[in-house]
């Protein structure tokens, strides 16, 4: 089954009005794509990335999204404010998170669905780390992390994007080899089918030291449907790069 590719940057906590002014002309400069094209930007940039995107076919997204409608949790960002000026996609369970802010499985999942409640469309990544790995514990591992949003999102399963980051690729030059990769994807994409109708048409992202160099074999692989791009994110020419290695 052929899915159209998504390429996503993650520019995590880095930008200024007019650093991310220069990044986002040289990507709308380079359109149009064979692929799908977000940018999931740091919370205060949000609006901003909205309105220079607009008319455009790039879309934007959070890096992060609370599991509470609203109340009194300071400092969090609510999936209906996201959604009340049209942000496509939330990260939910990125690494960083899990392990700086302790988020459990069961909270990603809780965030995953407050952020369909309000259209916008979670990204869930799942990822071992290097002692996992090592352990032999990464099917456990990224297993359990996907069904907790699995059981929780019950019906809805088949809405959300999934991105297998293995900790130990993100930020660190090592890429996982294509084969290590797919290998993860085709574990997941399994699991995705035993719950959700359309397993099939979901796209699994691959993140994890993507660059302009090995973006192609990778998203050449038969279930990894696109990236999650850190570093390589931030410069306009190597993410439009990676953007482009992307068949469509
Ligand atoms: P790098 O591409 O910098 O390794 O980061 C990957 C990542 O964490 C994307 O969410």
């Amino acid at each position: 089954m052929s899915r159209r590719k998504l390429v996503v940057g993650n520019w995590k906590m880095h930008g200024s009005r007019s650093v991310n002014a220069a990044l986002l002309d040289g990507i709308v400069q380079a359109r149009p794509f064979g692929c799908d094209v977000a940018v999931c930007v740091p919370f205060p940039f949000l609006s901003e990335t909205a309105v220079t995107l607009s008319g455009s076919d790039l879309r934007w997204g959070a890096q992060d999204v609370s599991s509470h409608e609203q109340g009194a949790f300071t400092g969090e960002v609510s999936a209906g404010m996201l959604a009340e000026f049209g942000c496509r996609y939330a990260i939910v369970g990125h690494s960083e998170r899990r392990a700086l802010h302790a988020e459990s499985d069961q909270l990603v999942a809780d965030k995953a669905k407050a952020a369909l409640g309000r259209g916008v469309t979670p990204i869930v990544c799942v990822g071992e780390t290097l002692a996992q790995r090592e352990a032999g514990e990464t099917e456990a591992v990224v297993k359990r992390q996907l069904s907790a949003v699995i059981h929780t999102l019950a019906h809805c399963a088949g809405e959300i994007v999934v991105a297998y980051e293995p900790v130990w690729a993100i930020g660190t030059g090592l890429t996982a080899t294509p084969e290590q990769a797919q290998a993860v994807h085709a574990l997941l994409r399994a699991q995705l089918r035993a719950a959700a109708a359309r397993a099939d048409e979901m796209k699994i992202l691959y993140g994890g030291s993507v660059k302009p160099d090995n973006a192609a074999t990778l998203f050449s692989q038969p279930d990894i449907d696109g990236g999650l791009i850190g570093g390589a994110s931030l410069k306009a020419a190597d993410f439009v790069a990676i953007c482009r290695a992307s068949p469509a």
